[in-house]
């Protein structure tokens, strides 16, 4: 979700005019994303490296994280929305946590779409937990595999990201889901977080549903496979 910032300087605003209105983006895609049966969607609300930006902006945000999640309680419990996070939980502050905590319980039940916010998240940082648990409980090296190493990160359970939008023009991945992204659609937009509506949420789910995932297989693989096996690498699975 990039360029808050950018969208209330070029108005003359404070950057925390920017983080309030994407709120509203946050609004739009999650609805856009309800409808066209996206089961998760993981927005990079705040990274690690986030916490080294003005303390009055990391007080704002967190401040404004809290409040948006009071008040949009009721309507992802009605819309049958899990609320759940990754991240570096320990480290948000208490009233964080506790309306964050709150969410959770409130939502566990629901699964019509997750919505996981990447909250104090460094994907580095995931990995070399995930790395140190392994170590700790003396898993033998033999049985470490690619999906073992799933089971240790925060993302545990959630299937691996198809697509992944980053706005405002920005062509990077800054630290987010490095692992789970291996075979993601990658989707770059110049719109600004705050601009960014349904619409734009369609137009990103278009882009992906004509993309070919091949995994690794060539084109003639794909056309020629089984329905069963090529339901594996056409778009519109799991998001
Ligand atoms: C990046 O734009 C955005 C953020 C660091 C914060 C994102 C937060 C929100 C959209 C608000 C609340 C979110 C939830 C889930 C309730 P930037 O500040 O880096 O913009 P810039 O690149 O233009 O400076």
């Amino acid at each position: 979700m990039d360029g808050n910032g950018r969208w209330a300087q070029s108005q003359g605003r404070e950057r925390i005019f920017g983080h309030l209105n994407g709120v509203e983006a946050v609004r739009a895609s999650l609805k856009a994303a309800t409808a066209c049966g996206v089961k998760y969607l993981t927005l990079y609300a705040f990274s690690t490296e986030n916490w080294n930006r003005p303390k009055d902006e990391v007080e704002a945000l967190m401040t404004l994280l809290v409040h948006t999640i009071m008040s949009e309680l009721d309507e992802l419990d009605k819309n049958e929305v899990r609320l759940s996070t990754i991240g570096d939980f320990d480290s948000l502050p208490e009233n964080c946590k506790v309306e964050l905590r709150k969410g959770m319980e409130r939502t566990a039940h629901h699964s019509r779409i997750n919505l996981i916010l990447a909250l104090s998240y460094s994907s580095r940082r995931e990995i070399t937990e995930a790395v140190r648990k392994m170590v700790s409980e003396n898993i033998s090296p033999e049985k470490i595999s690619p999906d073992l190493i799933s089971q240790y990160l925060g993302t545990a359970g959630i299937p691996d990201p198809g697509l992944l939008i980053r706005t405002s023009g920005e062509i990077r991945i800054s630290n987010f889901l490095l692992w789970q992204i291996a075979y993601a659609e990658l989707y770059f937009t110049e719109t600004l977080w705050p601009d960014f509506g349904e619409e734009d949420f369609f137009a990103a789910i278009l882009d992906y549903q004509n993309r070919e995932r091949r995994f690794g297989l060539t084109s003639a693989q794909i056309s020629s496979s089984e329905p069963s096996s090529h339901e594996k690498t056409k778009s519109g699975g799991a998001l």
